[in-house]
C-alpha cells in the first residue's frame, strides 16, 4: 500500500477517507502530492475517453485528445486502422501535432523535422545517413502508442496499462449503457456522429469534484439550478413550467442512486416497471419540425426494444467522464486545483441538419462554458474549491453521510446494481472507494478480477432481455 503521504505528516491514505463514516479529509483534493499520485495510480491505469470514429472518417483523419494531463492523438492510419499515440516526438519531446484536428500523411515535428506515418512509425530523419550513420533503428523509435484501445459500438477509449481488463469487463453492468448512450434516437447501434470541435475550457477546481459528483448530487440541483426554470432555456420554451429538460411521456418508473461500487461507476437512473421505451412526447416548440423527426425515430426504437427492460441510461464511467445520450461530460485533471473541461455532443449522424442545428443550439444554452446550467455549477465547484484549500479549512472533512448504510440490492429489477434513494451520496461513495483502491493498488492484480458478481449480474440480465 502505498501509505505515505509526504506534506501530511504520516497519515496513509486510508485514513483520509473514512467511507464507514462519510467523512473525507479535504486534502485528497487540493494536495499536491496526493494530485501527482493520481496521474500515475488512477490516469495511467483506468481505460479514458479519448473520442468518437466519426471524428476520423477518413484515412489521415487525426484528432488531438487527452488522458489525464497529457496529449494523445487520435488517428485513421493509411489502411484505415485507429491508433492513439502520445503527441511527443521521441527525439526531444517537441509536440509532433499542434493542430486540434484535421488529416495528414505524416507527423512531421516542427523541431528538428522527423517524421511519423499515421500508423506512429518514424519515417524520416534529416541526416540519417550521413549523420547517424547505422547507428539508429527507426524502427524502435516510434510514437508511444496505448497499451490497449476500444472501439466500443464508435467511441474511443484506451487505457496505458496493458494488464488492465477488457472495456467491457471494466465496464460490468454500465456496458449496455455506454452502448446505447451511441446509438442513434431510433435505436441502432453507433449511429451518432460528434459536433466537432468539442468545447474544452479550464474551471478553478479539483478535477474530483465534478468528475465524483456528477450524475451522483441530485440534492444540488433544487438550490444551484433554481433559476434555470425561469429562464426557459429548455427546447419547449416556457410550456411545462419552463424545464431545462426535454418533456417525458408519462411511463412507470422510480429514480433511484444507482452503483457498481466495485467499479466506481454509477449514475441516477430510473427502473421501468413495464418493457420498453415510453412514447414519444412532442417537446420543441421552439424548433419547428424537430418533433417530427424524432417522434418517427422513436417509434423504430419502442418496435425494437418493445420486450426490454432498459436499466442505466446516464452513467459516470469511472474516473473522470460522464455518458449521457445527448452529451459526453469530461473532466481532465490539469493542476491540483485546476480541471480541464470538455464537452462533446453525439447527435444521429442520419439526422437532417435542422434537427442537428436544433439540438446544438439547446446544448449551447445549457452546458459548456457560457450554458446556463453548467455555470452554475461550475461556480460551486470554484468556490467550494478555493474555500477548501486554508489551514485551518483543511481540518474540517466533507461530509459524504446521505444515505450511507442505506442501500440494497435488486437482482431482479437492476442486476449488479447497488441502488439508494433517488437523492443520495451513494455514487460519490462509489467512486471514492474505487479511487482509493487504486491510489493504493500495486497493480491491475491488486484491483482484478473487476467484479465478476455484476458482469455475471449483467449476463443474466441480458439473458432475461433476450429471452
Ligand atoms: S524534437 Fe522532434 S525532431 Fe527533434
Ligand atoms: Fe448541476
Amino acid at each position: 500500500m502505498t501509505s505515505l503521504i509526504r506534506s501530511y505528516g504520516d497519515r496513509s491514505l486510508r485514513s483520509l477517507v473514512d467511507l464507514d463514516r462519510g467523512l473525507v479529509s479535504r486534502e485528497i483534493y487540493v494536495n499536491e502530492d496526493i494530485y501527482k499520485m493520481e496521474l500515475e495510480q488512477v490516469f495511467t491505469r483506468a481505460w479514458l475517453f479519448i473520442g468518437h470514429e466519426s471524428q476520423v472518417p477518413n484515412p489521415g483523419d487525426f484528432v488531438v485528445s487527452r488522458m489525464g494531463e497529457e496529449e494523445v492523438i487520435l488517428v485513421r492510419d493509411r489502411k484505415s486502422h485507429l491508433h492513439v499515440f502520445l503527441n511527443t516526438c521521441r527525439h526531444r519531446g517537441m509536440k509532433v501535432c499542434r493542430y486540434d484536428d484535421g488529416n495528414t500523411l505524416v507527423f512531421t515535428c516542427p523541431f528538428h523535422g522527423w517524421s511519423y506515418d499515421t500508423d506512429g512509425r518514424l519515417v524520416g530523419v534529416p541526416y540519417y545517413d550521413a549523420a547517424y550513420k547505422g547507428d539508429m533503428d527507426k524502427s524502435e523509435w516510434g510514437l508511444p502508442e496505448v497499451a490497449q484501445m476500444s472501439n466500443y459500438y464508435g467511441s474511443i477509449w484506451a487505457t496505458w496499462d496493458r494488464s488492465a481488463p477488457s472495456f467491457e469487463d471494466y465496464l460490468g453492468p454500465y456496458a449496455d449503457t455506454v452502448r446505447r448512450a451511441f446509438q442513434s434516437s431510433d435505436g441502432e447501434d453507433n449511429g451518432v456522429e460528434l459536433f466537432n470541435p468539442v468545447y474544452k475550457w479550464r474551471i478553478p477546481c479539483n478535477w474530483k469534484f465534478p468528475g465524483f459528483s456528477f450524475d451522483g448530487d441530485r440534492a444540488h440541483a433544487a438550490m444551484t439550478h433554481r433559476s434555470i426554470n425561469v429562464a426557459a432555456i429548455g427546447p419547449q420554451g416556457d410550456a411545462n413550467g419552463g424545464s431545462r429538460a426535454p418533456i417525458r411521456a408519462p411511463f412507470p418508473y422510480s429514480d433511484y442512486e444507482m452503483t457498481t461500487p466495485e467499479l466506481g461507476h454509477g449514475g441516477h437512473n430510473a427502473i421501468y416497471e413495464q418493457p420498453g421505451v415510453a412514447p414519444y412526447k412532442d417537446t420543441w416548440f421552439t424548433e419547428p419540425g424537430v418533433d417530427d423527426y424524432f417522434r418517427e425515430t422513436r417509434e423504430r426504437k419502442r418496435e425494437k426494444y418493445k420486450d426490454s427492460y432498459i436499466v442505466g441510461e446516464t452513467a459516470l464511467i469511472w474516473p473522470n467522464v460522464n455518458i449521457q445520450p445527448h452529451r459526453i461530460l469530461l473532466w481532465h485533471p490539469h493542476a491540483p486545483g485546476v480541471t480541464e473541461s470538455w464537452r462533446a455532443y453525439p447527435i444521429d449522424r442520419a439526422a437532417p441538419q435542422f434537427v442537428k442545428d436544433a439540438q446544438r443550439r439547446y446544448m449551447m444554452r445549457y452546458g459548456g462554458p457560457c450554458g446556463l446550467t453548467e455555470s452554475d455549477d461550475m461556480e460551486n465547484w470554484n468556490y467550494a474549491s478555493a474555500a477548501s484549500v486554508g489551514t485551518v479549512a483543511k481540518r474540517y472533512p466533507y461530509n459524504f453521510i446521505m444515505g450511507a448504510g442505506h442501500a440494497w440490492t435488486d437482482d431482479h429489477a437492476a442486476p449488479g446494481m447497488t441502488l439508494n434513494y433517488e437523492v443520495a451520496e451513494e455514487n460519490q461513495r462509489s467512486r471514492l472507494r474505487r479511487w482509493l483502491e487504486f491510489m493504493e493498488a500495486g497493480s491491475w492484480d491488486d484491483i482484478y478480477p473487476v467484479n465478476p458478481v455484476s458482469t455475471a449480474r449483467a449476463d443474466a440480465t441480458k439473458a432475461k432481455s433476450e429471452a
